[in-house]
């Protein structure tokens, strides 16, 4: 018997200055993106990852007792694993249910073509934080842009451009407390050490497991539903997919079902119907490719499904 996923629902923990997203675009400058919390999404994740989310998540709301002893909630985290498996949509989900905004920065953003540019466009970042009137969680994404290992570096004039904007990221990080601070990769081999020792926690963030490939194949595919037996069905078949991926394979289904027959095209049959999504959705080249998309006999095996979903709620 499958155990539900337990999930926690994105909540507001306290309300958002109206215009704070607003004030903080104008401070930080356009090549930043501010995410409001009640735009977050639900990340379904593994059981590991969950925990770590809810003890930092405690340890934030006990901040008052953990001073007593002489230590601060933690205040940042290395989010790695391969794309799309949800590094993103967790960081937002984390500051939606503390309230704050979400400034997400692409690292490749802050590398400038002059020297030292990076390293200024860094420290600009970080002091237009220090001094807006809001805590936020700055998101950098694929943080290696900055972040990658010095040993790697063979010594030339873009190579001090990189390793001065690295110097200038270890310290702003160390200073930071304008809230809270997350860095994404899917590269966690090339994160130079003394960036990686800098955060205080590093969280992998893997492909899902079988309960959770169960949990997102259901929740993308309502409000069309099919029964477990055959969501486990489908969990099985897509082992090694991302959140991403399956995300895209349930929307596939859902607009083929309402499209196919504007088409005069058959929504009777789940192999074809599939087959159709799949030739078009591919998992990205570095990435394992699931049995539901290699195997014909995985394929056909689908049309043991009881087909076409229903539509939960529908006349
Ligand atoms: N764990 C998850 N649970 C539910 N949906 C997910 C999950 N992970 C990803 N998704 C879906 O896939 C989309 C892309 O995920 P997201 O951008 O968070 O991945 P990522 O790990 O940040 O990828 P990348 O490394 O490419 O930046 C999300 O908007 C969401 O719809
Ligand atoms: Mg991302």
């Amino acid at each position: 018997m499958r155990r539900p996923v337990d999930i926690e629902p994105t909540r507001l923990s306290k309300k958002l200055p109206e215009d704070a997203c607003e004030r903080l675009r104008s401070i930080l400058g356009v090549h930043m993106d501010i995410r409001a919390p009640g735009d977050a999404e639900e990340p379904i994740l593994g059981l590991h990852v969950r925990q770590v989310l809810a003890q930092w998540m405690a340890e934030i709301r006990a901040a008052d007792e953990l001073r007593v002893v002489g230590i601060k909630p933690r205040a940042n985290a290395l989010l790695y694993g391969p794309p799309g498996c949800g590094k993103t949509t967790m960081a937002h989900h984390f500051a939606a249910r503390l309230g704050l905004p979400m400034v997400v920065v692409g690292s490749e953003h802050l590398i400038g073509a002059f020297l030292g540019e990076s390293g200024k466009n860094i420290a600009k970042l970080f002091d237009g934080l220090a001094v807006a009137d809001t805590q936020v969680v700055l998101f950098m994404d694929e943080v290696e842009a900055i972040g990658a290992s010095r040993g790697a570096r063979t010594g030339g004039q873009c190579d001090d451009e990189k390793n001065s904007a690295l110097t200038v990221l270890l310290r702003k990080v160390e200073e930071f407390n304008a809230g809270y601070f997350i860095a994404a990769t899917n590269m966690p081999d090339n994160i130079d050490a003394a960036l990686w020792r800098r955060f205080n926690m590093q969280i992998g963030i893997a492909l899902p497991g079988a309960d959770e490939r169960f949990a997102i194949l259901k929740r993308y595919l309502s409000p069309f539903t099919l029964p477990d037996d055959d969501l486990d069905c489908l969990a099985e078949a897509t082992d090694g997919a991302s959140p991403a991926l399956l995300r895209e394979l349930m929307e596939g289904i859902k607009r083929g079902l309402i499209v196919r027959p504007r088409l005069r095209l058959a929504i009777d049959s789940a192999p074809e119907m599939f087959a159709a999504i799949i030739s078009a959705t591919m998992p990205p080249p570095e990435m394992e490719v699931p049995k539901l998309w290699s195997r014909a006999d995985t394929l056909k095996s689908l049309s043991r499904l009881s087909w076409p979903p229903i539509r939960m709620g529908a006349p």
